[in-house]
C-alpha cells in the first residue's frame, strides 16, 4: 500500500517537472530566455518576480499576453499567440 502511495507520489512529481520544463524548452526556443531568467533578473525581470507581481491580479494572464505579443511595451518576440499564452501561463505559474 505504502508502495503505490509512493509511486503515485513519484509519477506525479515526474509529470510536473516533465510540464515545466517543456514550457521551458518553449521559451528557449522563442528567445525569451535571452532575455529572461526565471530566478535572475536580466535584461528582463525575473519570471518568477513577474509572477509575484502579477499574483492575484484579475485579468494578468490576458494583460501580459497582450503586452508581450504587442511589441510595444515590451520588446518583439518571435512566439506566436498560442505559444505566448501557453509561456505567459507558465510564468505566472512561478
Ligand atoms: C530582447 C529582450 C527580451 C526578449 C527576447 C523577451 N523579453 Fe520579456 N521583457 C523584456 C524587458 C526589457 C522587460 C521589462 C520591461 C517591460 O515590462 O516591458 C520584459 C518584461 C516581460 C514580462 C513582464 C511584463 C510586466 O508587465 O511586468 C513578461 C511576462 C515577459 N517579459 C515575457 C516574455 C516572454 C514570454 C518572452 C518570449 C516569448 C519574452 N518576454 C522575451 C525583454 C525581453
Amino acid at each position: 500500500m505504502k508502495l503505490i502511495a509512493m509511486a503515485v507520489v513519484a509519477s506525479i512529481a515526474l509529470a510536473a517537472a516533465g510540464a515545466s520544463s517543456a514550457q521551458e524548452t518553449l521559451a528557449k526556443s522563442s528567445g525569451c530566455l535571452n532575455c529572461h531568467a526565471v530566478d535572475t533578473k536580466k535584461l528582463g525581470p525575473a519570471f518568477k518576480d513577474v509572477a509575484a507581481k502579477y499574483k492575484g491580479k484579475a485579468g494578468a494572464e490576458a494583460t501580459l499576453v497582450a503586452k508581450v505579443s504587442g511589441g510595444k511595451d515590451h520588446p518583439a518576440v518571435k512566439a506566436g499567440g498560442d505559444d505566448v499564452k501557453s509561456l505567459v501561463k507558465w510564468v505566472l505559474s512561478l
